[in-house]
């Protein structure tokens, strides 16, 4: 088992596991195991090791979340809609005291109003989006 000081979560939110196939004008051509494939091989070159994984349930989101600081230094995700709607996810991401970077493919400040708010971001250290 790697050293959680080396490791970091990776998390992807509901319908990310459709990249590729799903809306490609504004969420790209790759899939989720091509972006997980570019994660792993940027971390090999720092040293690190990613533990990447995709829930469509708020609930398994929540479940890795509460057990990242036993086997992770931080934290990426992209919570794909819930980012805009859960309180719940918000919750658990405040009280695990790691270094956490959202993510989202798309400029979500250029969408619609709904997707331009996020709860993730109240607690994120920083925010990656539009690429
Ligand atoms: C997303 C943006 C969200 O608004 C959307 O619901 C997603 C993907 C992104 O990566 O751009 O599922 O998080």
């Amino acid at each position: 088992m790697p050293d959680p000081g080396d490791q970091i979560l990776i998390l992807n939110g509901p319908n990310l596991n459709t990249l590729g196939n799903r809306e490609p004008e504004i969420y790209g051509h790759q899939t989720l195991a091509e972006i997980e494939t570019a994660c792993r091989d940027t971390a090999a070159g720092l040293g690190l090791v990613v533990d990447f994984r995709q829930s469509n349930s708020e609930g398994e989101l929540i479940d890795w979340i509460q057990g990242a600081p036993a086997t992770a230094a931080g934290i990426i995700i992209n919570a794909g809609a819930y980012s805009h709607t859960s309180v719940a996810l918000l919750d658990a991401l405040r009280g695990i005291g790691l270094p956490i970077i959202e993510v989202h493919l798309s400029n979500i400040f250029q969408r619609e109003a709904y997707r331009q708010h996020s709860f993730v971001s109240e607690v994120a250290n920083g925010l990656v989006c539009g690429f």
